[in-house]
């Protein structure tokens, strides 16, 4: 059997031609002097992309860089944080590394898709006063989305002092995402952080590429430092070329969703797994209890790997439609032995 690991949600698609071009010309006279952000490329392509001041935008090694750096700004006994029941493994190991009590709210699980509990995220913060509110949207790992009427009414309903986090890790795969409605929170309310990264829509993962863009408040509150010596020069340059080729991730985007919506739909007649409604480039399935015995006897083999969420759930990444088309022939294979 053919090994398939979809475990990571890594756009297989890969970088745009400009952006390998630019590793061909990369200048070796770029390697040995620094960058700052006064001269930044990087900088100033993000500030003309989304129309904010320089002194808002926050460069990191990766999203995993940008919020261990919020992470480690928090004081344990006195700092705690909220974020959903859901969500990504890494938020909660590394904040109980630190020991930073973390409070969540619940992700409603309906027939098909999932949605957020705004309720109970008002009321876990009213009750924790947390200083961040992590909401991933995509979530990770269910698929699911906050609507911007949502995220308002929590925005409205908290203290300003918790600086809300909204982590779009996977940004660009979902047609009816609101994008100016998002950004334009940044203009109203001075607390909002949202995160983006270079490492899935546009396909860079192994360069380590995220960027936060800040509300008025957020940078002082957080008492962020920016680079005095600058970012990477040739991570910069590969970024912005990659900014500079929409048509190329539009394009591989469309077909990644297309491979998703017909993943869910032939999950979905299967009798042991229900596959959820996603905005990702991945789609989280349950899998009924006497799937579960023979999905965990493969995984230790390595052969078809999904990443297994909470005993019940695994996330499997959408990439190119052959891959994806094996992994439905595991788990229909799987599906099949059970009815026997
Ligand atoms: C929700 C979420 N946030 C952040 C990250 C980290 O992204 P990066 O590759 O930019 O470090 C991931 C990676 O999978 C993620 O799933």
């Amino acid at each position: 059997m053919k090994k398939i690991i979809l475990n990571k949600n890594e756009n297989h698609y890969g970088p745009s031609p400009q952006c390998i071009k630019i590793l061909h010309n990369f200048d070796p006279r770029h390697m040995f002097f620094y960058n700052s952000q006064k001269q930044s490329d990087l900088f100033t392509a993000l500030f003309r992309y989304y129309s904010i001041a320089e002194d808002k935008i926050i460069l990191g090694y990766g999203l995993e860089d940008i919020l261990r750096t919020l992470f480690d700004r928090l004081l344990p006994k006195k700092d705690c944080v909220v974020t959903s029941d859901f969500h990504f493994s890494y938020y909660t190991d590394y904040l109980q590394k630190i020991h930073i009590t973390t409070y969540t709210f619940r992700c409603v699980e309906k027939k098909h898709i999932f949605s957020f509990d705004v309720e109970d995220c008002i009321t876990q913060c009213k009750k924790n006063n947390p200083k961040l509110l992590l909401i991933t949207s995509p979530n990770n790992p269910t698929g699911h989305v906050i609507t911007v009427k949502e995220l308002i009414q929590i925005l409205n309903a908290i203290n300003k002092n918790t600086i809300v986090v909204l982590d779009e890790a996977y940004y660009g795969f979902d047609q009816h995402y609101d994008e100016q409605a998002f950004l334009s929170l940044l203009n109203t309310y001075a607390n909002v952080m949202i995160l983006r990264t270079f490492s899935k829509y546009y396909a860079l993962a192994g360069l380590r590429i995220g960027f936060a863009l800040c509300g008025t408040n957020v940078i002082q509150n957080i008492g962020y430092q920016q680079r005095y010596l600058g970012f990477s020069r040739i991570l910069e340059e590969v970024a912005v070329a990659a900014l500079h080729s929409p048509e190329y991730y539009q394009k591989n985007a469309k077909k990644i969703i297309k491979t998703r919506e017909e993943f869910i739909q032939q999950i979905n007649m299967l009798n042991h797994f229900t596959a959820f409604e996603s905005k990702a480039n991945f789609v989280c399935i349950k899998i009924h209890t006497p799937a579960m015995k023979k999905i965990k006897k493969e995984q230790k083999q390595q052969v078809q790997i999904g990443k297994l969420i909470m005993k019940q759930y695994m996330r499997v990444t959408m990439t190119t439609p052959e891959m994806v088309h094996d992994f439905y022939i595991f788990l229909k294979n799987i599906d099949k032995k059970i009815n026997i």
